[in-house]
Parts: C-alpha cells; structure tokens; sequence
C-alpha cells in the first residue's frame, strides 16, 4: 500500500509518519509538506533513512503540483493532515486559513476523484479534523459524532468547511472517507505558540506565561500518541463514509492546567515550590474564545476498542522530560521568526 499523508512534518503529523513507517514496513510511505514554520523535518530525524519513508517538498494549495503528484504516484490512501492550525493566527490572517484548510483539500478530493475513479472501494480518504467544529459548550454536555457544527473562530470555521466538502465528496462521488474530529493533543514535538509548550518554554526561561482571560476556558487534553494510535484503528478498520471523535475523557481549564506544569516544572528545574506560577500573567482574552471543549470518544471505543493509554499526568510529565532533553530542538523553532511572532501576538495584549 502507498499512503500519502499530508502535513506530516508538522506536530501530530510527525507522529502519524513515524508510527505508519516503522509499523508497516511493507507500506511506503510519502510525507509532503509545505514546511511552513509549523513543519520542520527535525521531527523525523529518527525515520528519514528508511526504506519505506520518502518526503515531497511541496503546497496542497497548488492544484497542478497535486494533480502531478497522484499522476506520478499509484497512491492507495491519503491521510491528510495538512493545515494552518493555529486559532490566533487565523484570528490575525483568515484567507491563509481558507487557502491550505478548504483549497487545499479541495485540491487532494480533485486529485482523488480523478484519479481513483471506478476503484474507490480500495482506495482511502482519511480527513484528520478537530473537535472545534462543533463550537463551545455549556458546562454539563459532551460532543459526539452527532453534534451539529456550530464553527466560531477562521480556523475552526475553515476545518469545518473541509470536512463538509470531504462528505460532499463521498455522497456525491462515492470516494471512500473517512473523517476524526479530535481533541486538543499535547506531547513531543509541539510547535510552542500552543498553549503547553509555550508555558514550558517560558517557565523554563523565566519568562511571564500568558493566560487569557481569566484561564476559565476548559479544554479536553490528549496525548499525541494515542491520537496517532486512533488514526490508525480508524484508517484500517472503519466503514467508508464514518466519523469518529477522539478525545481524553481529561478536561482541564486552563488555569489549572497550567498550575499543574507550574508545580512539576518546579520540581523538574530545583525551584523553590511556587517560583513558577509566580510567572502567570493575566492578559487579554482571544476574541471569540471558546468556553469549553469535550469530547465523547464512545463510538470509537465500543467499535475500534481505542481508549487513552496515559494518564495526564504521566504525558505531562513525558512531556515535559522530552522539552528539557530536546533544548536545541526548542531553540531552532524560537528563533527567527517565532521571535516576531510572538511579539506581535503579545505586546499588545
Ligand atoms: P501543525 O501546525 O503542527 O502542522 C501542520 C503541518 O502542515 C506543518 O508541517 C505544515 O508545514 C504543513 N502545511 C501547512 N500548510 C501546508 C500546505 N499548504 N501544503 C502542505 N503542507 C502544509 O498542526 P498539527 O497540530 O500537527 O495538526 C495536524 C492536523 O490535525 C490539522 O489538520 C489540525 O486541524 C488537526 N488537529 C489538531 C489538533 C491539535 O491539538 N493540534 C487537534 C485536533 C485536530
Ligand atoms: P491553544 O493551545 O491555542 O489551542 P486551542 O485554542 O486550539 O484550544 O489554546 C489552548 C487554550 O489555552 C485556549 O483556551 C487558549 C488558551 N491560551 C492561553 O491562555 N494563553 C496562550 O498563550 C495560548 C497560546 C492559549
């Protein structure tokens, strides 16, 4: 089988590439990637001599480029990963959002469409989606497979459009897809404009830890591992045309989340108790910021039998050994840019 996943030198991408390679040896597969400042092929630094692993520099968002790689390659499947995926960053710069998240899978259904026709029952279409389609919740209910899509922010908006399009594509083409709608993922490898690796990067260099709002927003936390153990299950078992959450069952808000990483960085670094929290700075609120976010991964445990491996607080702490072991990782994705970034992002708030 010859998979294409897009987006794999990104954060959970990375993760997905790794375990498809050194699972199935007899599966090839080819990594494309833009490599914008989300990708960086030092996540997968431990897979790139294999015989199996082949990357392609390149942008979903070029339909000829796409339409060139499927007539090169006999692909089989498609996991695709590819994304802007940051909420802040599509709050400053929409279009990009809609470029990559809705052209750019519109492209992969193109390319899928013609070249897979009359063989779609052996072919794939696995869309890797997020649970922030379906909007913010009260505090009592959880989302399931059934909950209308309620999309508040560009990002979330532009993955709910490509997930809408991935199930015209089915119904009107009958191509072969698969959809997961996921939660929040923490672990190794996460690019730190997200919330946990930018609080350990800045607790670990003494520097102010920005919570918005009041840190009253709640967020369901997985490790990355056991998203890409989901995807998996999902892409070789599940019927064409399903859906599935994936999701911790691990609600956290973010204010105690992040006194948790407080107390094991203290820990971690030989700080005295409480020299990290004192590093918490309130800061002004995301425009259109999510209350709460809770996934009910029930479908797919009764039919695949997936459930989280780690308890948060043994991901945390791997986590954050992994952040402490991995310096010059960290150091090459703040520099440059990230510098720009992040001072355009948080000197105003
Ligand atoms: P990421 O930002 O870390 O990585 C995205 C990758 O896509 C990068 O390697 C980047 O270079 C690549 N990319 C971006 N634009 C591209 C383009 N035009 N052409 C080719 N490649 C391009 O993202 P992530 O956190 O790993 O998320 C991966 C997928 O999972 C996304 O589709 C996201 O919506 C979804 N998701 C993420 C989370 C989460 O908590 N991070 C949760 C649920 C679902
Ligand atoms: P984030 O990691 O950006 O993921 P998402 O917005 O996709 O859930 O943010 C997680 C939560 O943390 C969210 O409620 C916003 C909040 N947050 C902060 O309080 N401070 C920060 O600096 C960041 C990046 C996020």
């Amino acid at each position: 089988m010859k998979i294409l996943i897009t987006g794999g030198a990104g954060f959970i991408g990375s993760h997905v590439v790794r375990r498809f390679v050194n699972t199935y040896p007899e599966y090839k597969i080819i990594n494309l990637d833009k490599l914008t400042y989300a990708g960086n092929l030092a996540n997968l630094k431990d897979v790139e001599e294999k015989q199996n692993y082949e990357f392609v520099k390149g942008d979903i968002v070029d339909a000829i480029f796409i339409d060139q790689l499927f007539a090169d390659q006999d692909f089989d499947a498609v996991i695709h990963l590819a994304a802007e995926s940051h909420v802040d960053r599509s709050i400053s710069s929409p279009l990009e959002f809609v470029m990559t998240n809705v052209v750019g899978t519109v492209n992969l259904l193109n390319a899928a469409k013609k070249y897979w026709t009359g063989e779609y029952l052996n072919k794939r279409f696995y869309h890797v989606s997020t649970d922030e389609v379906y909007g913010a919740l009260g505090e009592e209910e959880m989302f399931t497979e059934e909950t209308s899509y309620d999309p508040h922010s560009p990002y979330s908006a532009s993955k709910a459009s490509s997930d809408h399009f991935v199930r015209a594509y089915q119904d009107t083409y009958g191509l072969n897809a698969v959809i997961s709608n996921c939660s929040n993922n923490y672990g190794s490898y996460h690019f730190p404009e997200k919330l946990i690796p930018l609080a350990i990067n800045n607790i670990k260099n003494n520097k102010p830890v920005p919570i918005y709002g009041k840190g009253e927003n709640v967020r369901d936390w997985l490790w990355v591992e056991d998203h890409a153990r989901a995807i998996d299950l999902i892409f070789h078992k599940a019927e064409s045309g399903t859906t599935y959450n994936i999701g911790g069952h691990n609600e956290w808000k973010n204010i105690d989340l992040i006194r948790l990483l407080c107390k094991i960085m203290d820990r971690k670094l030989g700080r005295e108790e409480g020299a990290s929290e004192r590093l918490l700075t309130f800061v002004a609120d995301r425009a259109g910021h999510d209350l709460r976010y809770a996934i009910d991964s029930s479908k797919l445990q009764k039919d695949l039998g997936w459930k989280p491996s780690l308890k948060f607080e043994e991901g945390l702490e791997k986590t954050m050994d992994w952040y402490l072991a991995n310096e010059d990782w960290l150091n090459g994705v703040t520099s440059g840019d990230y510098q720009t970034y992040y001072t355009e992002q948080y000197s105003e708030r």
